[in-house]
């Protein structure tokens, strides 16, 4: 962790007695930081006297959100909730990163909405089809996060807890692959589940870009707890055409996505929501809402739809310097985030490939959020040909 080894030694250079202090007094601790890291929005939110005010347990919670903002000082965002009622319970500070992050009054509510009649700016027949805009079939991805209300977060499992989930998800998985237009199977990385795959077919699945990656590697989610006990009570439901996925244990409880090579988004959209339905309608399963909040995630950069959607668009002329840099200085103003083609934090894919989103989650509906993919990529693409050599 350079960024955190660096601070320690600026701290301790500083002031041998400070930083003991520091060390024992986690509050004292945060107040070092805060002037050192301004783009930390976990630190720059943590108000000592809120936090003097918290009987113990709320302060015990407050401190494991920010753990992994405080260990990781070069965090964003630099905090994860780890209960599903902890935007409630601790919304004196979670109102604040909201604000900040999704750049929102403190006192924003979110309502879901996966209805495009109503949205603004879309063609008459609301069919949100790229070919319109002169684009062959792409790959298109919409994901989104969900948790169940009766487990801690992930960050804040037992062993036990992980395992409990799978189990409890694994049952509910019958019934999608009883169904015809589902089918498919579940694969684990729980030794000694029945589904139980090993790590050459662990790598196909990454490779494939079905499974996700390995959580110990991310520092963020080791730092918050979320990582531990990887790999147990981790695993995926892929559908026979291997469109419809459902990761089991990453950041979130569940991530259900909808994946097709296609130009139409909203046959994606449709799936993914009917999918959803069908999984929240099973007896027992129960979905963490928050009143004023919507959905529920471990990063508050995720809640209140929890939906990313996403496509690859190979953009040669933006990119002809061989970084993302220009791409994303023109996307940025349209409302759209770029990556690489392997997941955040990842190089730009052959011929200046590049995965594109809509960068709001919250206080923005899901239809709205797919209309704003639709509206950017044809912005974007504006761009990209006038970019042409
Ligand atoms: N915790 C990291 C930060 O604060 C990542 C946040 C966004 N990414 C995510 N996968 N939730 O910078």
């Amino acid at each position: 962790m350079p960024g955190c080894e660096l601070v320690d030694d600026m701290i301790r250079c500083a002031n041998e007695e400070d930083f003991k202090a520091m060390m024992s007094d986690p509050v004292a601790k945060i107040e070092k930081l805060q002037p050192l890291w301004p783009d930390n929005i976990a630190i720059q939110c943590f108000d000592p006297a809120y936090f003097a005010t918290l009987p113990d347990d709320l302060k015990a919670r407050l401190l494991k959100c920010v753990n992994s903002g405080i260990e990781n000082p070069d965090s964003e965002m630099g905090c994860y909730a780890c209960q599903p009622s902890d935007y409630d319970d601790l919304k004196p500070f979670f109102s604040k990163v909201l604000a900040r992050y999704h750049k929102v009054p403190e006192n924003a509510r979110h309502v879901n909405d996966w209805n495009l009649e109503g949205v603004v700016g879309l063609p008459e027949d609301r069919m949100l089809d790229l070919s319109t805009l002169g684009l062959p079939a792409l790959s298109i991805r919409i994901r989104c996060g969900r948790n169940l209300k009766d487990f801690p977060l992930p960050g804040s499992m037992s062993r036990r807890d992980r395992i409990r989930l799978e189990e409890k998800m694994m049952a509910a998985f019958e019934k999608l692959i009883g169904m015809p237009e589902y089918g498919g199977r579940y694969y684990s990385l729980t030794r000694g589940n029945p589904c139980f795959i090993d790590e050459a077919a662990y790598r196909d699945l990454v490779d494939a870009h079905i499974m996700f990656k390995n959580m110990d590697a991310d520092r963020y989610l080791t730092a918050a707890g979320i990582a531990a006990d990887w790999p147990q009570g981790r695993g995926c439901y892929v559908s026979a055409d291997k469109e419809a996925i459902i990761w089991v244990g990453e950041e979130d409880h569940l991530r259900i996505m909808c994946m097709q090579r296609g130009t139409v988004l909203n046959e994606v959209l449709n799936r993914l929501k009917s999918m959803l339905d069908v999984v929240e309608g099973i007896e027992g399963l129960n979905f963490a809402y928050s009143s004023a909040y919507g959905v529920v995630t471990s990063c508050p950069t995720n809640l209140g739809t929890g939906m990313r959607a996403s496509l690859h668009l190979a953009l040669p002329n933006l990119t002809a310097d061989g970084t993302d840099a220009k791409a994303k200085a023109i996307a940025r103003p349209l409302g759209l985030s770029v990556r690489g083609v392997g997941g955040e934090h990842t190089p730009i894919g052959p011929n200046g490939t590049v995965d594109i989103s809509p960068s709001a989650r919250f206080c923005i509906t899901e239809a709205e959020i797919v209309a704003s993919l639709y509206r950017g990529i044809a912005l974007l693409m504006a761009e990209e040909s006038k970019a042409s050599p």
